[in-house]
């Protein structure tokens, strides 16, 4: 069975804690395509070759979800070159037997427009950078919500593949929602869909 659930959303949104929690819960394969880009800025030199040759090695790098690594990779992201390269990648994965789950920007836009399911995780940027900054522990609240909206604003405005909802995703504010909460909300699109 080919079945593809695509969530998008902006940095710290809690897309990637409900891709993880879907995967398990349906025993679909997860692809979080946030670090590919990482992936592709932290490895240096020349991103277009490097996205060209990424490989698993490079996934596996233990730097890679730093807020420096994020703060590169959105700055790599705009290039569509770079873009391109990580589009057959991602589709061969979106289109594994027994079903899969991506997480990033453009999933339910541009590399799977056509996924049986689609969400768009937001949540205000004091939200988002509040859990950024207790997760890494790393500078100021002032200073995390600074990086949140940068990195909001370079991901929206770029010309190739921007981030925005898909026509026909659901949204899910997770402001005010507990993990759980939201999470079991994400499972109730899924289950629907696939009880159709
Ligand atoms: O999701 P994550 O914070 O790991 O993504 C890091 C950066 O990679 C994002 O800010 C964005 O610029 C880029 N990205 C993207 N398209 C995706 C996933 C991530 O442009 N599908």
């Amino acid at each position: 069975m080919e079945f593809t659930v695509a969530i998008d959303g902006p940095a710290a949104s809690g897309k990637g804690t409900i891709a993880r929690a879907i995967a398990a819960e349906f025993g679909f394969a997860h692809l979080d395509t946030g670090l590919l880009y990482r992936a592709v800025a932290m490895k240096g030199g020349d991103p277009v070759g490097a996205a060209k040759s990424l490989n698993a090695d490079d996934l596996a790098r233990d730097d890679l979800r730093s807020l420096a690594a994020g703060e590169a990779a959105s700055r790599v992201a705009v290039l569509p070159e770079v873009r391109a390269a990580l589009v057959a990648f991602q589709r061969e994965f979106a289109q594994r037997a027994g079903g899969a789950v991506l997480d990033g920007r453009d999933i339910g836009t541009v590399i799977c427009p056509e996924a049986e399911v689609k969400l768009f995780v937001t949540a205000s940027p004091e939200t988002r950078a509040e859990r950024r900054w207790q997760e890494t522990g790393t500078g100021s609240y002032e200073e995390v919500l600074e990086q949140v909206r940068t990195r909001d604003a370079r991901d929206m405005d770029r010309a190739d593949a921007p981030l925005r909802p898909a026509e026909d995703a659901v949204l899910l504010d997770t402001s005010d929602l507990s993990i759980d909460e939201a999470v079991a909300r994400a499972r109730e699109v899924v289950a629907a869909r696939l009880a159709r």
